[in-house]
């Protein structure tokens, strides 16, 4: 491997929350930029937000506010969510940015004046609904592909950038750089793709009907289409025409990260643009799949998506990314499911790893005190044990190079398994009790130095846990420093273990259990008077003060709204509650259009457990009256802002 890491991360469009397919792609990079580190790379991880485009500017005009002040606002859900997940980024691009804006700007004046881009007449369809151009073959049945309206045909002027005449050279890239689109797959796919003729790019966008992008700087009516600005992130991110010895550090990438939507996007678009730049290519680009929730895309319009949060609220930020990294074969698609995080968080966790470690430290504080001991007397299962660990430490080192982290981590937790067949097969109580001391001292000493290396293994993955777990086999920060100084590391002997409380707690899954009536009911005994519990003949309806601040009312504005198809009663509403949004269903479309809902300011039972209606998904429930034919929502006097408390 070379001395310089550059990993990006696909820039997130600003105006989405973060769910764990967002999570995943940065918890990845973060995981593949700490290993470079830890060999002593010189290393540079970019993130960020794509903040330009017509949904930033719809739904700023939806709120009543300006594009860049709905940017600032909901940045920050990514900056927080990376924060809380450990992410090491060296620098979070946004491309509102005054320095990306201008290096965008700069390229395109270039590319402008040298010929590369033209200006010609575009003919296209244009839902007026959705105010989108669509081509020929986006078309379904003649009409709009996302409403399903009809389309009209408009002749504009645009500005084409000549991607067409780099076809064969990208072929030929692709072709003699086998490492350059991983999975191999993903190559034959671009190439595939490159088989029907390539035509030019069209990079602008009339101002009259996006203008919330950049400007071009030969055009003024224009702006710039908002893929050709946001690839650009990934040079203007670290000098590019700025700063010209940081540029000249760090570029060519050396893996761009993306999911494998947007492959053509970067596997075409990008590699012809820098070529026509006269710059050299990133050296990967690896397309991770989706994440699916009930085998379909997790998405918000589908409404599936998984919030980070709220699994991290469970298990810990890093249980969450040890099972996102431990899931999914980066190559292929992978479905979450709560079940399955729980299965897998309590049988390599809590289980392989967190017992691996409280047996050996209660072993090792009896035996010796905690002192972990030297070798002594060698014997059945080291050279066994000795492999495993060999084995987990080449297959990271793999894992890297092929990005497959699934694999190395695997490796890591049969080297777990390992040491745990090593103690049932050794049985260290027995040899204590049988005053053995000398092949008990080897077992112990054995199995606390494979711990000792699995968890330097996977300290880029489970930083704070890792560290904790170093900490109890006495191992002082700092020791190790990563997987390559891990050869030169002679053992854990002489450090001093403490007794440990569960590293990894068991999660307890709590069985629903039935009310008492359903319980007689089951037993086929009949419901009598008698089996009504006592609480139910006390005065009902009074709560206590404290039952009714239970529940949390907040005040929510609702900036989207639409009807659930299918549904006569429901509408989809995507409601702002302080610095979150949330999506909820409610049954008022009988009451309520979509127009006449979006900008108002609500209330809603914010901690209301997230349910699903209709298959989507709906976090909280808001407040109407209802009498008869009537519903009106229950809104504030006033003006208030939304997320605030309300009792
Ligand atoms: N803004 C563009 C990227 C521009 S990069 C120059 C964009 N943004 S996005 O927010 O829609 O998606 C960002 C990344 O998240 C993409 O790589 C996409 O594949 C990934 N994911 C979005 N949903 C996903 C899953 N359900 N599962 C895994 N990753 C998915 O596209």
């Amino acid at each position: 491997m070379s001395g310089k890491f550059y990993i990006t991360t696909p820039i997130y469009y600003v105006n989405d929350r973060p769910h764990i397919g967002h999570a995943y792609t940065t918890i990845l990079a973060d995981v593949l930029a700490r290993f470079h580190r830890s060999l002593g790379h010189d290393t540079f991880f970019l993130t960020g937000t794509d903040e330009h485009g017509q949904k930033v500017q719809n739904a700023a005009e939806k709120r009543g506010v300006a594009p860049l002040q709905h940017c600032d606002e909901t940045v920050v859900r990514f900056q927080e969510l990376w924060k809380r997940l450990g992410i090491t980024n060296d620098r979070f691009i946004r491309t509102t940015q005054a320095e990306h804006k201008r290096v965008v700007s700069e390229i395109m004046q270039e590319l402008y004046d040298r010929g590369e881009i033209y200006k010609a007449d575009y003919t296209g369809w244009y839902c007026v609904g959705c105010e989108r151009f669509f081509t020929e073959k986006d078309l379904v049945d003649g009409k709009c592909p996302d409403c399903g309206r009809d389309v009209n045909a408009i002749t504009e002027s645009n500005y084409f950038f000549r991607m067409s005449k780099y076809q064969d050279w990208l072929i030929g890239h692709i072709k003699s750089n086998p490492e350059f689109i991983l999975p191999a797959f993903r190559a034959n796919e671009t190439l595939g793709f490159l088989k029907k003729p390539l035509g030019d790019l069209c990079i602008s966008r009339p101002k009259s009907r996006l203008s919330w992008g950049i400007e071009l700087p030969f055009d003024k009516d224009y702006v710039c289409y908002v893929w050709f600005d946001a690839l650009i992130n990934y040079i203007s991110g670290v000098g590019y025409r700025t700063d010209a010895d940081n540029f000249a550090n760090r570029w060519p990438a050396s893996c761009h990260l993306i999911g494998k939507d947007i492959l053509t996007t970067h596997s075409v678009y990008w590699p012809t643009m820098l070529k026509a730049m006269g710059l050299p290519m990133p050296k990967t680009i690896f397309a991770h799949g989706w994440w699916l929730t009930g085998n379909s895309k997790m998405s918000k319009s589908l409404g599936n998506v998984v919030n980070p949060m709220d699994m991290i609220d469970r298990a810990g930020v890093d249980a969450f990314r040890y099972f996102l990294l431990a899931e999914m074969s980066p190559g292929n698609d992978a479905n979450f499911s709560e079940d399955a995080f729980i299965a897998r968080y309590n049988s390599d966790l809590a289980n392989d790893l967190g017992n691996l470690l409280s047996r050996v430290s209660k072993l090792t504080v009896r035996a010796t005190g905690g002192v972990i001991p030297e070798p002594v007397e060698s014997g059945d299962g080291d050279a066994e044990l000795a492999q495993a660990v060999a084995d987990a430490v080449a297959a990271m080192e793999e894992s890297l190079r092929s990005f497959k982290l699934d694999q190395g981590i695997n490796a890591a937790m049969n080297a777990v398994r390992a040491g745990n067949r090593y103690l049932e097969k050794c049985a260290p109580w027995t040899l204590a009790k049988e005053g053995k001391t000398a092949r008990l001292h080897t077992v112990l000493h054995n199995a606390a130095d494979a711990i000792c290396r699995v968890a330097v293994l996977l300290e880029p993955v489970m930083p704070e846990k890792m560290t904790e777990l170093l900490g109890v086999l006495g191992v002082a920060p700092g020791t190790i420093a990563g997987i390559s100084a891990l050869s030169g590391f002679k053992s854990v002997a002489g450090c001093v273990m403490k007794e440990t409380t569960p590293l990894f707690p068991r999660i307890i899954v709590e069985e629903e259990t039935p009310a008492p009536a359903a319980k007689a009911e089951k037993k086929g005994e009949k419901k009598t008077e008698k089996t009504v519990p006592a609480a139910a003949v006390e005065p009902v309806g009074l709560v206590t003060i404290d039952q009714f601040f239970q529940t949390k009312l907040k005040t929510a504005r609702v900036l989207a709204a639409e009807k659930v198809e299918g549904a006569d009663k429901l509408l989809k509403l995507q409601i702002e509650v302080g610095s979150e949004t949330r999506q909820l269903v409610a049954g008022v479309a009988q009451f309520y259009t979509p127009d006449e809902i979006v900008g108002k300011t609500i209330v809603i039972v914010a901690n209301l457990k997230p349910a699903k209606i209709r298959g989507i998904e709906s976090q909280g429930m808001l407040l109407a009256a209802k009498d008869g034919k009537n519903l009106k929502l229950v809104t504030v006097d006033g003006t208030m802002p939304s997320g605030v408390e309300i009792g």
